[in-house]
C-alpha cells in the first residue's frame, strides 16, 4: 500500500465519489486527531460506515465503548479504567507483568522443539496476546479459545475474504452478544469475589456504570489482541527480510526499542481510522472545507511515511530519532494500552530473534488479511533448523 499513499498524500485531503474524506498528510491528520469537532461516535454518522455496526446491528447490552465516544464521556471513562490500568509514563501493573509476559514467550517457543517449520502467526503472535490480556483482566485460562473466536468473528466481519457481508454481520451479532453475555457472569464473579486482575479492579470501581463496564472490558480484550498479533507478525516478516537486523537483535537487546516504534511508523497494524470518524461542523483544512456531516478517514499508515515529516522515510532505521509516528493514533483517543503493546513486541521478537536457529520464510510475501484498516500476514510460514 506504501506507493499509494504517495500518490494520496499528493492530495492531502481528498473528497471520495461518496462524499467522504481521505486524509493522508502528517500535518492534516494530527490536525484532525485534536480537533474537537471531529467525532468519533458512530452515532453522529449519517450514514453507515464500511466498518463498525450497521443501523439495526447495535447490541444494546453493549453500549459504545469510549473509543467510540466524546467528551466528556469519554474522558471520564478512559480516566477511570487508566486508573486500573496504569498511565502512559506509569504503567506499573503493566511493567510489573514483564516476567509473567516472558514466561508465556518461552512457552511459546517450546513448542517449536522438535519442528521445523511454524506459522508464526497462529502458533505465536496470536495467542501471546491473548493470554497476556485474559490474565491481565482475570479472564479465566480455560475460556480463551471463546474470547479468541469471539474476538477474531467481530474484528474479521470486516474481512472481505471470510464471506458474504450479510452473513459477516450476523456472525458479528451472534459473537459481541455471547461475548457480552460472557462477560457479564465473570463480572458478576469478580464483583462477589474480586481478585487481583484489571476486572475486579474495573467492576468494583464506583465511578464505573455496569453498562460501561461490559463495553470497556470487551473493548480491551479486542483491541488487546487483534492488533499486537498483526504488530509481532510484522516485525517477523521485517526481521526475517533484514537479517542483519536478525542478527543484531541477537546480541543487543537494547535495540528492541527503538526497532518496535520504527516499525509501528513504517509498517504499523492500524493503517487507517475509518470507523465512525465524522466531522460536526465545517472545516477548513489544507485549502479544502470538509463540510459538516462528511465521515472522515485518516491514513495514519500515509501520515508516518510523510516525506514533510520523516527524513527517508521509506527507510527502517531502528536508531530514528525524532519518531512521532502515528501507529498509536494521537490526541484524546491514543491508544490506551500502547505501553502493554510496546513491551510485549519488545519481549517477543527479542526472544524469537534468540532461539531460531536459521530462520527462513516460506512465501515471501506471505498470504495477507483483507481488512480495510488493519494489516498484517493471515500466516507467517517460518522454517528453521531444529
Ligand atoms: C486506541 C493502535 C494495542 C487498547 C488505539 C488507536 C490506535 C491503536 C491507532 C486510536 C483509535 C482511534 O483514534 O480511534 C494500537 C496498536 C496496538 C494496540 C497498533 C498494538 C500494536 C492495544 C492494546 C490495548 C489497546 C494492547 C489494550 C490493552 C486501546 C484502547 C483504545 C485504543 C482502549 C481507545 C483509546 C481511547 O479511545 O481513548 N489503539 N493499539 N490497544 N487502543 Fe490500541
Amino acid at each position: 500500500p506504501y506507493p499509494l499513499f504517495a500518490e494520496l498524500r499528493k492530495t492531502p485531503v481528498e473528497r471520495q465519489q461518496d462524499g467522504s474524506y481521505v486524509v493522508s498528510t502528517y500535518r492534516e491528520i494530527v490536525a484532525l486527531l485534536h480537533d474537537p469537532r471531529v467525532s468519533s461516535d458512530p452515532r453522529d454518522t449519517p450514514e453507515p460506515t464500511m466498518v463498525g455496526p450497521a443501523p439495526g446491528e447495535e447490541t444494546p447490552e453493549l453500549p459504545p465503548a469510549f473509543i467510540r465516544l466524546n467528551p466528556p464521556d469519554h474522558d471520564r471513562l478512559r480516566s477511570v479504567a487508566m486508573r486500573h490500568f496504569g498511565p502512559p509514563d506509569a504503567p506499573g501493573r503493566i511493567t510489573g507483568m514483564a516476567p509473567r509476559m516472558s514466561e508465556i514467550i518461552t512457552g511459546l517457543i517450546d513448542g517449536f522443539a522438535g519442528r521445523t517449520q511454524a506459522d508464526i502467526v497462529n502458533d505465536f503472535a496470536y495467542p501471546l496476546p491473548v493470554t497476556v490480556i485474559c490474565e491481565l483482566l482475570g479472564v479465566p485460562r480455560e475460556d480463551d479459545r471463546h474470547f479468541h473466536q469471539w474476538s477474531r468473528t467481530i474484528i474479521e466481519a470486516n474481512d472481505q475474504t471470510t464471506g458474504p457481508l450479510d452473513e459477516r454481520r450476523r456472525r458479528r451479532v451472534a459473537a459481541t452478544a455471547e461475548l457480552s453475555r460472557y462477560l457479564q457472569g465473570l463480572v458478576d464473579v469478580h464483583r462477589r469475589n474480586p481478585g487481583d486482575d484489571l476486572l475486579s479492579d474495573l467492576a468494583t470501581d464506583e465511578e464505573m456504570p455496569p453498562g460501561d463496564l461490559l463495553s470497556t472490558a470487551a473493548l480491551l480484550l479486542v483491541a488487546g489482541h487483534e492488533t499486537t498479533v498483526n504488530l509481532i507478525s510484522n516485525g517477523v516478516l521485517l526481521l526475517l527480510r533484514h537479517p542483519h537486523l536478525l542478527e543484531r537483535l541477537r546480541g543487543e537487546p537494547g535495540l528492541a526499542a527503538g526497532l518496535v516504534e520504527e516499525l509501528l511508523r513504517y509498517d504499523p497494524p492500524v493503517q487507517a481510522l475509518g470507523t465512525g470518524r465524522n466531522v460536526l461542523a465545517d472545516i477548513d483544512i489544507a485549502g479544502t472545507t470538509i463540510p459538516k456531516g462528511a465521515v472522515v478517514t485518516l491514513v495514519l499508515a500515509a501520515g508516518s511515511r510523510d516525506p514533510d515529516r520523516f527524513d527517508d522515510p521509506d527507510h527502517f532505521d531502528p536508531e530514528r530519532t525524532d519518531n512521532q509516528h502515528l501507529g498509536f493514533g494521537g490526541g484524546i483517543h491514543y491508544c490506551f494500552g500502547a505501553p502493554l503493546a510496546r513491551l510485549e513486541t519488545q519481549l517477543a521478537l527479542t526472544a524469537l530473534a534468540r532461539r531460531l536457529v536459521n530462520p527462513r520464510l516460506v512465501a515471501d510475501p506471505p498470504p495477507y488479511r483483507q481488512h480495510p484498516f488493519l494489516r498484517g500476514p493471515r500466516h507467517l510460514f517460518v522454517e528453521f533448523d531444529d
